[in-house]
């Protein structure tokens, strides 16, 4: 199902190649004088213009060979070729249930008859079609993807027989491997792996970006970490503190992890870099690298299962007026992500990127919290190689309700892990690849600018949201959404989505 949409408004202009949309941006400022807040509104005229071209995509993936990589890739092929496959429990048709865009819907407005109209996300604005990505990638394991899908144990069997023609000539480029980042118990898989300085690494991760352009035809390239979590890099200035000096670090030989190298080299092939994993890639140089050179960076650690939970849960609870007063979350996992978490350094750096994740929502509310007052949070992950993919997540809530009553609330989710992050790694790519497309003339400026390097829109998709400096981090879930939908309306000169329904409510 793809809807075509046309706003019929004089503020829109369609040209041939672009959609330019007049934009009222509603903001309010606030002040506080003694007990008394000065709330002023304000409006400013924007100017949004999105090029309505979508290019031939493509999206390398550094650790193409996973669980998540080798899913991504076989989900793509199965949707594009159409296949079905029998399951114990009848035909299964390929889909891309979990992908904001490809399967949850917008309300456009009320029809003639009253009724809402709801669309397919994805049908907003002109956004690529993931049947139409073109995947390549890096993996230290140098299996091809046919085997490696066979390895990861996520996909139905039957699926797999069907797509191992199509997957097994597909193989990951040697990678760059630092075995003191990722954990030791991933050493046996390391076969595929480049050899020589740091510096003739990145420049050959360089050169097999500008290898995949030329040779595949496409015209724009994203890269995308979907490897094993690395320990958390120590920031030292003088080394990664800023752009030269990380460029520096990089020449010297310094402490640099393998997704900062990749995301350096990224940035210096001008292809937007996110980071799907927990650590911190993005030290302070390499922010200001992709600043400097207006390149897009997002990430970080896709938020698939239990924090996405988190994130609606605790939303939900603390703006009923509810009190979370404790969270306690265990997970067990037995893929070779569990194994790699199972190392000290490697689980830390998944603790950190889990521990922030409800700070906004408790932040939000002084009624409940008092100035630095936070919920106790406990994460725990155990690795139990017999449940493979399919990961446990055991949550306890306990909230404070009403005249000290107690409201706890106890969940069990098991689902393949693969098959949750394969389609918001869809989603990062597609909505990325939107955002260099959009641009917005502010209010008395005479030129058009892009939006910031750190593209906070991604938050949504990510446990740890890299935010611009200065910027709100925001983590709840309904927030963020609505950000990406407001934002893709205002492309077309549609106010906010307000679920007032105003006229349903008035005489
Ligand atoms: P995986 O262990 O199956 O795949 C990771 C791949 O990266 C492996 O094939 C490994 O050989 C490769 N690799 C390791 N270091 C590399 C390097 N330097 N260069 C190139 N390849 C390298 O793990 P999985 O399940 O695919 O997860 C991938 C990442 O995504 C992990 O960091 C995980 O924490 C993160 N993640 C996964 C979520 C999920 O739901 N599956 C959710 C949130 C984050």
């Amino acid at each position: 199902m793809t809807e075509n949409i046309r706003i019929n408004n004089p503020n829109v202009k369609y040209t041939d190649t672009h959609i330019e949309a007049q934009y009222c941006y509603h903001t309010s400022a606030v002040r506080r004088d003694g007990d008394t807040l000065t709330v002023t509104p304000s409006v400013s005229e924007l100017e949004f213009r999105t090029e309505r071209r979508v290019p031939r995509l493509g999206v390398m993936l550094v650790g193409w060979g996973g669980n998540n990589g080798t899913t991504v890739t076989a989900a793509v092929l199965a949707n594009r070729l159409g296949l079905t496959w029998r399951t114990k429990t009848g035909e299964q048709k390929a889909n891309y249930y979990g992908s904001l865009f490809q399967s949850s819907t917008v309300c456009l407005g009320p029809g003639p008859d009253g009724k809402e109209v709801n669309i397919p996300f994805r049908d907003l604005l002109p956004m690529v079609h993931p049947n139409d990505i073109v995947f390549d990638g890096w993996d230290i394991s140098s299996m091809d993807l046919g085997s490696a899908m066979e390895r990861a144990e996520v996909l139905d069997w039957s699926l797999q027989e069907k797509l191992r023609p199509h997957m097994s000539c597909l193989r990951p480029r040697a990678s760059i491997y630092i075995p003191e980042f990722i954990a030791a118990n991933q050493v046996g898989r390391a076969d595929n792996i480049l050899k020589g300085t740091m510096a003739e690494q990145v420049e050959q991760i360089r050169a097999d970006i500008q290898d995949f352009r030329h040779s595949s035809g496409v015209e724009k390239v994203i890269v995308l970490w979907t490897a094993n979590t690395e320990r958390f890099c120590d920031l030292t200035a003088g080394v990664n503190d800023t752009a030269k000096n990380l460029l520096a670090a990089i020449q010297s030989g310094g402490e640099v992890s393998p997704s900062t190298l990749f995301a350096v080299a990224s940035i210096l092939e001008g292809c937007a870099y996110i980071n799907g994993s927990p650590q911190n890639t993005f030290v302070p140089g390499a922010i200001e690298l992709a600043v400097e050179r207006n390149v897009f960076i997002a990430g970080d650690d896709f938020k698939s299962g239990q924090t996405k939970i988190k994130s609606v849960l605790v939303d939900f609870l603390i703006s009923a007026g509810i009190k979370p007063t404790s969270i306690v979350s265990y997970n067990h996992l037995g893929n070779n992500d569990g194994m790699n978490l199972s190392a000290p350094q490697q689980f830390r750096s998944k603790e950190i990127s889990k521990s922030n994740v409800v700070d906004d929502m408790v932040n939000s509310n002084p009624i409940l919290y008092r100035k630095g007052e936070k919920p106790d949070h406990c994460v725990v992950i155990k690795y139990v190689p017999y449940v493979g993919d399919s990961k446990r997540a055991m949550d306890e809530y306990t909230s404070e309700i009403m005249m000290g009553g107690t409201n706890t609330i106890a969940m069990h989710n098991t689902c393949e892990d693969s098959l949750l992050a394969s389609p918001i790694i869809l989603d990062l790519v597609l909505l990325t690849e939107l955002c260099q497309r959009v641009c917005v003339r502010p209010q008395g400026s005479e030129t058009f600018q892009s939006f910031h390097s750190v593209l906070a829109i991604l938050s949504f998709m990510c446990k740890a949201p890299l935010v611009p400096p200065g910027a709100p981090l925001v983590n709840a879930y309904f927030r963020q959404r609505a950000c990406i939908e407001n934002i893709m309306r205002a492309c077309l000169g549609l106010p906010p989505q307000n679920h007032m329904h105003l006229e349903h409510k008035l005489q």
